[in-house]
């Protein structure tokens, strides 16, 4: 009862996103110099094929550089690594499943939010070596985040376009630290809203799973 008495409290006086919970992970600063060249990552980009997909745990480092190019602030923290219609917040969400849990990732604190500890890596994606990615990143549509828009036909549309821009961020930033990713659509998207824990609006697009090489 007291806990809760505290937790209500603590939701009025800070708000609940502006709340720290003991498995949030604060990610590092992202790498924003050395790497491949533009060119040579564009050159290079390419999935992780299905057999010998890599089995190596990502660091903090190596989730933060590619969490950040997925949809972070740049520019002095004014604008975002991805275009954003109307120069909106990020309307793409970005959820993580590790070993250590389910994360919701907060671009404005560079922060993985706790969604869960359970470790739920093999139960949303369809494929065996999706099953067995150590990390897996997946691009959920924030509807919600949209409905003021002039025409709510764009939103599905706005969401897509996003998503897709997000992705090749994430191909290109994995590509320049070494770690191994693909996109793949064959997803449980009931698995996923359930233990994503996403709201009635979220849209689960796709999922990347990833591995250090
Ligand atoms: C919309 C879309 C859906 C995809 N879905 C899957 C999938 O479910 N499983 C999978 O193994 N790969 C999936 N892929 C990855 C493609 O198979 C892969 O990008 C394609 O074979 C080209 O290879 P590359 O990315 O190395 O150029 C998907 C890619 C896209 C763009």
């Amino acid at each position: 009862m007291k806990t809760d008495l505290f937790v209500i409290a603590a939701v009025a006086v800070f708000g609940a996103s502006a709340m720290a919970f003991a498995g949030d992970i604060k990610l590092p600063a992202p790498q924003k110099t050395g790497g491949p060249t533009v060119f040579a990552a564009i050159d290079q980009r390419g999935s992780a094929g299905h057999s010998g997909f890599p089995s190596g745990n990502l660091d903090r480092q190596d989730l933060s550089t590619i969490l950040w190019a997925a949809s972070g602030n740049n520019r002095d923290g004014a604008k975002w690594t991805v275009p954003m219609g109307m120069g909106r917040p990020p309307y793409c969400k970005i959820y993580v499943t590790t070993a250590e849990g389910v994360f919701l990732y907060d671009w404005k604190a560079h922060e993985l939010k706790q969604v869960s500890a359970e470790n739920v890596g093999s139960r949303i994606p369809m494929q065996d070596f999706a099953k067995n990615a150590p990390a897996v990143l997946y691009i959920v549509g924030d509807n919600a985040a949209l409905a003021d828009l002039p025409r709510q036909d764009w939103v599905a549309e706005w969401c897509g376009v996003l998503a897709g821009a997000m992705s090749q961020n994430i191909y290109l930033a994995s590509q320049g630290v070494g770690v191994g990713t693909r996109l793949i659509y064959s997803i449980n998207r009931e698995e996923a809203a359930r233990l994503l824990k996403l709201g009635p609006k979220d849209t689960p697009f796709f999922a990347m799973p990833m591995g250090k090489k």
